[in-house]
């Protein structure tokens, strides 16, 4: 395979035609390893209070804290849970290819770790993102179909040439979602839980706007990729996740279309503002 843009640093070369690669978990290196335990470490001890009672559950189940998980070895606990498998990738793949895994209820997760310099931040989705972010909500029945239901989208979507507004949707659900819950709001977007400085932001800062999840509002808000978001989204439940997203969006995009994007930070008529406390 070649790579999908030269700047990218995931070794592409070994990579099959769906981008799939074999982990080879002996080539991690013993510093990737403890750095993982150091980036695991201090992120576990950040959620108590913030992250979903789903996610942290499964985190705990997961016990991957002392070194890079094996895939495999997830994949099959995963599959047993909600039919969902795990492959190894360079790093980010073309959508198309993307949307397919995801359509057949597989999640790619990039081999590489960053180094030891980007402990707080990396530009791509390295495995720790991936994995610690991603692969505990994959346990979760209703969010697990979700994620199907979006790589069909997906292909959908790029047919309709309208994936700006669907990975709109992405962002503002599967990497930075927050959810209502009686305790107050919680996370599971996969941006935040894997973030050293996102997760009290999200829920403790009076600087973004917290707004009741609107399918049209999200796929109409443009985002930051490089700093903490001005604008969350709460959904309600993951099942109200799923049906909220059922409908065909094909009407949607051509509606959208003809209305001008929302700015990440804009308030507009209609926003119901949600208190981050219960
Ligand atoms: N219902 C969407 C469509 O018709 C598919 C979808 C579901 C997309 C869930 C994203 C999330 O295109
Ligand atoms: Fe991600």
């Amino acid at each position: 395979m070649e790579a999908v843009a030269n700047n990218l640093r995931g070794d592409y070369a070994r990579a099959g035609p769906d981008y799939v690669l074999e982990q080879r978990w002996d080539d991690y290196t013993q510093e990737d390893h403890a750095l993982w335990r150091r980036l695991y470490e201090r992120q576990r001890a950040l959620l108590p209070g913030y992250a979903c009672e789903a996610y942290r559950e499964s985190l705990a189940r997961l016990d991957a804290y002392a070194a890079i998980p094996k895939l495999e070895q997830t994949s099959r606990a995963l599959k047993l849970a909600t039919g969902w498998t795990l492959v190894a990738v360079p790093g980010l793949i073309p959508d198309e290819h993307f949307f397919a895994h995801l359509s057949e209820r597989r999640f790619p997760v990039t081999w590489w770790l960053r180094k030891p310099e980007e402990f707080d931040y990396i530009a791509e989705p390295d495995v720790f993102h991936d994995f610690f972010g991603h692969v505990p909500m994959l346990f979760d029945g209703a969010f697990a179909d979700y994620m199907q239901a979006y790589g069909l989208g997906g292909l959908k979507a790029a047919r309709l040439d309208a994936l700006k507004m669907l990975s709109r949707l992405y962002w503002y659900t599967v990497e930075f979602g927050l959810l209502k819950t009686h305790a107050g709001l919680r996370i599971y977007g996969a941006g935040i839980l894997s973030s050293g400085g996102e997760v009290v932001h999200a829920i403790d800062s009076i600087r973004p706007q917290r707004l009741m999840f609107s399918l049209e509002r999200v796929m109409r808000t443009d985002y930051h990729i490089d700093r903490f978001q001005d604008t969350y989204f709460v959904i309600e439940s993951f099942e109200r996740l799923v049906s909220d997203t059922a409908g065909d969006f094909a009407p949607l995009y051509q509606r959208l279309r003809a209305l001008p994007a929302i700015a990440p930070d804009e308030a507009v008529p209609g926003d119901e503002r949600q208190s981050a406390q219960p």
